[in-house]
């Protein structure tokens, strides 16, 4: 099973280079220690709505730097979707390997009990110009993989789907996530958790 600390020493082990449907590729790699400026012009170019339906702490140097120095360093595992061609970070694909006590909590009240170690959390966030083409469930492989290979049997997703953010809903429904339930946000918002189930594993028995 793999580790966050052998990951942050080889991050070749979850590097893959993929075809989009247009011909151009992109490469998935770890966010490494020296990403923070280009992670910064990513968080910087999202746009208002984008803002809204992600979950960025903040869109600076300031976020982008606090996410480089989390590396290996609490749960979190983040990979950058990167153009080949120019190097620009087009996305930001995030797990989250604890689980936070406010979803065992939901998720308890939904009848659907998380297991700590077995479950574990996952977000994406695309750059405006890359939402909507398939991109995501291109990417979608690797997510289930990274999963599996933590030794995770079930994803959730990182602070539930805002009700009003159909694409993400389309996305995730399609991609095999089902959904728990509803609750609303402290600011108010309207979201639903929902769970992916892997399954057994690829080729086994
Ligand atoms: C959510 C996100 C990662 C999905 O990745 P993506 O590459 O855009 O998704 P895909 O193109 O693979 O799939 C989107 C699906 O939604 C559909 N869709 C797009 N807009 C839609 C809308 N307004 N209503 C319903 N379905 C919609 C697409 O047609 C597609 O479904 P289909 O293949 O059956 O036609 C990406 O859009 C994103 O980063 N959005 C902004 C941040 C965000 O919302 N993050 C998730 C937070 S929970």
């Amino acid at each position: 099973m793999l580790t966050l600390t052998e990951v942050a020493q080889d991050p070749l082990v979850l590097t893959r280079r993929l075809r989009l449907r247009d011909g151009s590729e992109v490469v998935v790699r770890p966010l490494g220690r020296g990403d923070a400026e280009q992670l910064a012009r990513f968080l910087a170019g999202l746009s208002p709505e984008s803002r809204r339906l992600s979950t960025f702490d903040g869109y600076g140097l300031d976020t982008a730097r606090e996410l480089c120095d989390a590396i290996a360093r609490y749960d979190k595992l983040r990979l950058v979707v990167e153009e080949a061609a120019s190097g620009r970070t087009v996305g930001l694909l995030e797990f989250s390997l604890d689980l936070h006590p406010s979803d065992i909590a939901r998720y308890r009240r939904a009848g659907v009990p998380l297991v700590e170690g077995a479950d574990c959390r996952f977000g994406p966030t695309l750059a405006d110009d890359y939402q909507g083409r398939g991109v995501g469930t291109l990417l979608f492989p690797l997510v289930t993989e990274v999963a599996r290979r933590f030794g995770r049997k079930r994803v959730i997703l990182l602070g539930g789907v805002l009700t009003d953010n159909p694409r993400a809903l389309r996305f995730y429904e399609k991609n095999g996530f089902v959904a728990v339930g509803t609750f609303t946000g402290t600011d108010g918002t309207s979201s639903l958790d929902m769970i992916l189930d892997l399954g057994p594993e690829p080729g086994g028995a």
